[in-house]
């Protein structure tokens, strides 16, 4: 064959390639083809083309005529359509002759499509297109497609205040999983009028972070890389009580009745729910054989060192060995074996201690309880310790919310829940391939408001690791180390859990010491070094498990970092650079003076007439291990962008200057697209999500997408901070290299909504993303938001936590 390449062309659903008003290449081949009819025949449209020798046949005289287009260009992730053409054909086909392999669509029509793969470099890739006529005789012409590595590939979407998900154009949302949506079979739908009940067999509410796990087409085991079928794993972190009872929540002689408390209870946790696509359409399957809640009364086991402690002890469990449930979930983990790590973030809001509590118990105790932010006389945010079980076997449910000594029970806490809040604050590991396995708390991961748990890239032969934030203002950033090497192959283990005893149960808790150098040091929280030991005189550990049931206070001593509030860590899939949300902070938890080199703003962002001093739009710090090993005690760190208004000052505020196609405020949820697609290799989709109250005069909470650079490609800067009265004040740090048009907002959601946890399927080309608590500032007469019924422009309902679908019109891979 002579290899002319001379035609072809490809559409990729863009218009990029010629933004003129000149008519198209598509418009110019149709025109063509067009006058091809009219002149008829294969040697007129050799003509046209300038067709003499581009392929090959086996007979010069066949009969089939064939083009297989024109030369063209794409980017990674996204769609291409080759623009075949065949006249006198009986049959035709395309194939691959060279570059990275792809799977054609359709490819025995003029016009398959594929996915451009993912490419570090310009690249060519190959394609034949073959033709046999009716004697049997076939022809053939080959064509290049050129494709480049992956650039964001969306408009940015304006910010707004509708009450709608608004998305780029050429893309679609549909709702999924909506708060009180029935998952067990039997149960019935959801009236969202006040009256329903059975919680623990729907959607809970809030939702929070969320995973993705392949189910096989038998729906009961692991594909892991199934893009069509699957298990949605999720946090509902907690309630937007108002709009769960008919006039929202009562009290009555002082107690809430039974039946409101159980079904608030009830709606936190955490769901397993089958999902699959089928005719383009996803929908979560009731009655999915894997379908369960987990809720706060959901038996669990605790693993780890802290196991079997003294201060674990319950009534439930006086071995201290188990716990009953799991609450205030908040961000996750995946593991590379398959199983989910759930995190429990504002557990210690849900308890009661009495006044006079203090009196009761151990000074040590008094001194733990305290740092947690549960002092004597703390209510219990839903009083739901103040109900009678009409079942004297269900009591324990609203009993042990609340943690005041009974002093007519045993001194060990085995006869009350005096020891109950410490059976809260922990990573919990979830096989959601087993509806029956048992929920495992790890406690080698510490105890804390855990935001998120996510794991570093697995590395054979080097041990698994694990970032966590913890959230509330002035706390810290930590990390696990597990105590074993990475085996590749407990990926495919069917014990799952067993899987995670080995990694997950034996190992090193780190916090991180940000300094003033732009380096920084993991101190290990190991019982009997340095500080942490029996004689420290702010808190007397006594053991390993002392040290990581009161994480919080160990860190104390051992000088670790505050922060400005730590929510998600997202893990760079491509070069293992860690990012971490630092949501916001305050002028009163951090005043002017209280500023440090990663944490390093203070200012005024004011709301209408209203000062708002602190750091009210939080900021992205990121950080390279040393060596590019996540074991390692040592890191650089910059901060990779500031949350900030467009309007605000460039210099001192709006430092990583952001414009009206990406400013943004208070970053929470962080997800790095999965190496699984073209969206998380190479240069990585980074995606922010907003949990905000500073910019929402302006907008409603977001989603943006990023291709981010790398840790150090900025430099230093010295800022100046002002506080109240026009206080200032200098702050020398590190800022990374300004986003620019690699930051870009893709979603904001509707009114009154945190925009929370995000997956994608293997293939990248469905995101789910989770809209939480729109309209939370309502009541069940005066809703402040109709969302999702508002999506499809119902002005009525109560709003409801929901799961949303995102995907490419043309099937691309989202985003790219
Ligand atoms: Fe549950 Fe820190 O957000
Ligand atoms: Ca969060
Ligand atoms: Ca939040």
């Amino acid at each position: 064959m002579s290899d002319s390449k001379l035609t072809g062309r490809h559409s990729d659903g863009d218009l990029e390639f010629n933004t003129s008003a000149n008519p198209s290449l598509s418009d110019v081949i149709a025109e063509r083809q067009s006058r091809r009819q009219l002149l008829g025949g294969m040697v007129a449209v050799a003509g046209l083309f300038g067709l003499s020798a581009c392929g090959g046949s086996d007979d010069n005289k066949s009969a089939a005529v064939i083009n297989a287009g024109q030369v063209g260009a794409s980017t990674s992730g996204r769609v291409v359509t080759l623009n075949g053409s065949a006249t006198q054909a009986a049959s035709l086909s395309w194939t691959q002759v060279a570059g990275p392999s792809v799977t054609l669509s359709n490819a025995n029509t003029p016009n398959p499509t594929f996915i451009a793969p993912s490419v570090a470099g310009t690249t060519n890739l190959e394609f034949r297109l073959t033709a046999v006529d009716g004697q049997g005789r076939s022809t053939y012409q080959d064509t290049l497609v050129t494709i480049n590595p992956a650039q964001l590939g969306f408009t940015a979407v304006a910010k707004n205040k509708n009450d709608i998900v608004t998305v780029p154009e050429g893309y679609s949302v549909s709702v999924l999983y909506r708060m009180g949506d029935p998952i067990l079979s039997g149960v019935a739908a959801f009236a969202n009028n006040g009256t329903d009940t059975n919680f623990a067999g729907r959607a809970g509410d809030h939702h929070d972070g969320m995973a993705f796990f392949g189910l096989a087409a038998t729906g009961t085991a692991r594909d892991a890389n199934s893009s069509t079928r699957g298990l949605l794993v999720m946090n509902h972190e907690n309630i937007s009580e108002q709009y769960l009872h008919v006039n929202g929540p009562t009290l009555v002689s002082g107690a809430r009745p039974e039946a409101e408390a159980l079904k608030e209870i009830e709606a936190h946790g955490v769901s397993v729910v089958e999902v699959m696509q089928s005719g383009g359409a996803w929908t979560y399957v009731q009655g999915g054989a894997l379908n369960r809640r987990i809720t706060p009364n959901t038996p669990m086991t605790l693993s780890g060192p802290a196991r079997g402690d003294a201060q674990l002890k319950t009534v439930f469990s006086p071995e201290g060995t188990m716990a009953r449930g799991t609450i205030n979930n908040c961000a996750n983990g995946v593991n590379a074996w398959g199983t989910y790590l759930t995190c429990e973030e504002n557990w210690a809001g849900y308890f009661r201690r009495a006044s006079g509590d203090n009196a009761n118990r151990s000074a040590k105790s008094v001194v733990a309880l305290n740092r947690y932010g549960l002092s004597q006389g703390a209510a219990g945010a839903n009083n739901w310790a103040t109900v009678t079980a009409a079942n004297a076997a269900d009591q324990w449910k609203f009993s042990k919310w609340n943690t005041t000594v009974d002093t007519t029970k045993a001194a060990d806490g085995t006869g009350d829940y005096r020891n109950e809040a410490n059976q809260y604050g922990w990573v919990v590991e979830i096989d959601p391939y087993d509806a029956n396995s048992v929920p495992r708390k790890r406690t080698a991961l510490g105890r804390m408001g855990h935001e998120g748990a996510w794991p570093a890239n697995f590395v054979a032969g080097r041990k698994p690791v694990f970032y966590m934030g913890d959230d509330s203002r002035g706390e810290y950033f930590y990390k696990f180390v597990s105590a074993t090497p990475w085996s590749a192959a407990d990926a495919n283990a069917t014990d799952r859990l067993a899987i995670g005893d080995k990694y997950l149960d034996n190992g090193t808790l780190y916090v991180a010491r940000f300094d003033a150098t732009g380096q920084g040091v993991w101190l290990p929280l190991v019982f009997g070094t340095g500080v942490l030991t029996a004689a420290n005189t702010t808190y007397a550990f006594a053991n390993q498990a002392d040290v990581l049931i009161n994480t919080r206070l160990a860190a104390d001593v051992l000088g670790a970092t505050k922060m400005d509030r730590p929510e998600w860590a997202a893990v760079n899939p491509a070069n293992g650079e860690v990012y971490l949300t630092l949501t916001n902070n305050n002028a009163s938890n951090r005043p002017l003076t209280g500023t440090n080199a990663a944490n390093p703003r203070h200012y005024n962002d004011p709301r209408g007439t209203t000062n708002n001093f602190g750091n009210p739009n939080g900021h992205i710090i990121r950080l390279r291990e040393a060596g590019d090993n996540a074991e390692a005690t040592s890191f650089q760190w910059d901060i990779y962008a500031f949350g900030a208004g467009a309007d605000l000052d460039a210099t001192h505020i709006n430092i990583s200057g952001l414009d009206a196609t990406n400013d943004f405020s208070s970053p929470d949820g962080l997800w790095f697209s999965r190496s699984s697609n073209a969206g998380g290799l190479v240069n990585p989709l980074l995606w922010i999500q907003t949990d905000d109250g500073a910019y929402t005069d302006v907008t409603n909470c977001m989603m943006l997408a990023a291709m981010p650079g790398r840790v150090g490609d900025g430099g230093a800067r010295t800022i100046t901070n002002t506080g109240t009265g026009g206080a200032t004040a200098t702050q020398a740090t590190f800022v990374g290299k300004a986003p620019g048009m690699q930051l870009r907002r893709f979603l904001v959601g509707p009114k009154e909504c945190e925009i929370t946890g995000i997956d994608s399927t293997p293939d990248g080309r469905t995101l789910f993303v989770n809209i939480q608590h729109p309209g939370e500032g309502g009541t069940p007469t005066t809703p402040s938001s109709n969302w999702p019924y508002s999506q499809s422009g119902t002005t009525a309902g109560r709003p409801r936590s929901a799961t949303i679908v995102i995907t490419k019109t043309d099937g691309g891979v989202i985003a790219l």
